[in-house]
């Protein structure tokens, strides 16, 4: 996507074809800042910190960070105690188990003095197949999107609710969630994207409004209890989500909060979208409650970090010294709320039916 008339993805290769550059997240949306990954440690170190965070770039970056921790040995025991390494950085996004079990199976099945090279290829072929498959969700969530508009008659604007960032951001380009809403713009649809603030680490504020605002997109910063209240006055049209883990029977893991907004849609008549690649599927698993949720620090809850009228970043304490916090950062909306899943293979309702009838090699 573009960042000031400059085309960028949310990590690439630097130029020697070794290092892995990303984009600090955890800098915007004040500053814009480009941080080179060289060894296993960085990786895990800017999957765990959030520098890159989203399920599908959590998963790419551990691709990439497989290839960095070979430097050090790419005997097979290697190979596992760099999966180990990355898989323990963040427990819910699938996309991480996934990308570290493809890169292990590429590399295993190869001799040694040419897992370096193959790594990087697999990577980059992880990569690749992200954009194509984000852009392809956006093709077909489009077709939502213009129909919400052909049953206004045309009129006004779609009004679409996301909660937290599943925009390019959040993958390699395109995002998932706001791939549909970059389609349609491109269409010449009129729209306007309402975006949860998304405490604590305010994902919506930070990266959604930045990202949408870089592309021009109609779109108003809203506290994470609104979505309701416009829901109730019919101020949006269709919800749209992204997710870090999807059961094989529909269940939908998404960042905290995610489920109040189901039940909300569900309550006024608002259709209410999960946006997924075919890697954020959890085959394993039936049940969404079985998924596990990530307990982040009390710190994220208890300070927020802003910038101040003189421009200086400054971090402050909302709560009393001794205030203690909890700070679950998923939650499962059950499938029964979902109105359907869109994925790079069409739309579906989430079920098992529907996620087989689209993914036939993973049924059983
Ligand atoms: O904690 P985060 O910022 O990694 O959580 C991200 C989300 O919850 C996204 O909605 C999800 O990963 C979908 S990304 C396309």
């Amino acid at each position: 996507m573009k960042v000031r008339e400059n085309s960028y993805r949310s990590i690439w290769l630097a130029g020697d074809g070794r290092q892995v550059e990303i984009i600090d997240q955890t800098r915007l949306p004040h500053e814009f800042v480009i941080v080179s990954l060289v060894t296993l440690d960085d990786a895990a170190h800017a999957i765990r910190e959030m520098l890159v965070r989203g399920a599908p770039l959590i998963g790419a970056t551990a691709a990439y960070g497989m290839c960095l921790g070979l430097v050090q040995g790419a005997s097979d025991a290697d190979i596992d105690r760099i999966a180990e390494t990355l898989v323990a950085c963040r427990p819910t996004a699938v996309n991480l188990r996934w990308a570290v079990q493809r890169m292990s199976e590429a590399l295993l099945s190869v001799q040694e003095d040419d897992r370096i090279k193959t790594a990087y290829a697999e990577a980059g072929k992880i990569c690749e197949e992200d954009v194509a498959v984000n852009e392809a969700i956006g093709v077909h969530g489009l077709k939502l999107i213009q129909d919400a508009w052909d049953r206004k008659g045309g009129q006004g604007e779609v009004r679409i609710l996301t909660h937290c960032n599943a925009g390019w951001l959040a993958t390699v380009d395109w995002g998932t969630a706001l791939a549909p809403v970059y389609k349609a713009h491109e269409a010449g649809i009129p729209l306007h994207v309402w975006v949860d603030e998304t405490r604590p680490r305010s994902q919506g504020a930070a990266l959604t409004a930045w990202e949408l605002d870089a592309q021009g997109i109609s779109h108003s910063l809203i506290v994470d209890n609104a979505g309701g209240h416009l829901m109730q006055r019919g101020q949006v049209d269709l919800c749209i989500v992204g997710t870090d883990r999807t059961t094989a029977s529909g269940d939908v893991c998404n960042k905290i909060g995610t489920y109040l907004k189901a039940l909300a849609a569900r309550d006024n008549k608002v259709p209410f979208y999960v946006a997924l690649p075919g890697s954020t599927i959890d085959w394993t698993l039936d049940d969404g409650f079985a998924i596990p949720i990530e307990e982040r620090s009390q710190d994220e809850v208890l300070w927020v970090s802003g910038k101040t009228g003189d421009g200086r970043i400054e971090e402050v304490r909302i709560a009393p010294e001794t205030t203690p916090a909890a700070n679950p950062a998923f939650d499962v909306t059950p499938s029964s709320l979902v109105t359907g899943l869109i994925t790079e293979r069409g739309l579906c309702p989430a079920s098992r039916q529907g996620l087989e009838g689209l993914f036939p090699e993973r049924g059983q």
